[in-house]
């Protein structure tokens, strides 16, 4: 039987900390200069236009994700954020002045993901204020439920035999191929 629900499993985060991304030679610093972050550094991208780094997320199921940027903007000016999922632009989002470079706050946005690895590029655009650059990014929070229709699967077994299921997952998105294969046992 297949049923179809929505994903309400106790909401986790997956923490990703930025300074495990990757970026061109000389376009990211890792700083600790200011206090606050996670891990053992922040992103402090080069003060231009189109400076990025990437990083490498997982997901169960392909969907839609609730994805937390940590963020500090000690500048007074807003530090605009495009991101793009597998090479393709998803969002632009401003990081607004955090009124510190010590103080970290986050901004939520929803991200398309496939299912399996992904790579998620954060990079800098025009912000019309004369300011480039990303705020200093400490890291991502990825939640566990996908905001997407999802599918369960409950295998009832009827007389002798096994059926076997590939793959075995709690959640199964829309199109998502699934083998059963009745053995005897
Ligand atoms: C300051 C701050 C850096 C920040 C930079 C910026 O130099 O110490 O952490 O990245 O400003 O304006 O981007
Ligand atoms: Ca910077």
């Amino acid at each position: 039987q297949i049923s179809e629900s929505v994903d309400n499993t106790k909401t986790e985060w997956t923490i990703y900390e930025a300074e495990k991304g990757t970026w061109p030679e000389g376009m990211v610093s890792i700083d600790s200069n200011h206090e606050g972050f996670t891990g053992s550094g922040f992103v402090n991208t080069a003060n231009k236009l189109n400076a990025y780094f990437d990083m490498v997320v997982e997901a169960d199921v392909s969907g839609a994700y609730t994805v937390k940027i940590y963020y500090a903007n000690g500048s007074d000016s807003n530090r605009p954020i495009q991101l793009s999922v597998n090479e393709s632009i998803q969002f632009t989002e401003i990081h607004c002045p955090s009124n510190s470079w010590k103080i970290w706050d986050f901004t939520t946005i929803c991200l398309n993901l496939k299912k399996g690895s992904n790579t998620i590029r954060f990079a800098s655009v025009d912000p019309q204020l004369g300011i480039k650059g990303l705020a200093n990014i400490d890291k991502i929070a990825i939640s566990n439920n996908v905001r997407s229709t999802i599918y369960s699967l409950d295998i009832k077994n009827a007389g002798l035999g096994t059926v076997l299921i590939n793959p075995v997952k709690k959640k199964y998105a829309t199109d998502e191929v699934v083998e059963l294969k009745a053995v005897k046992s």
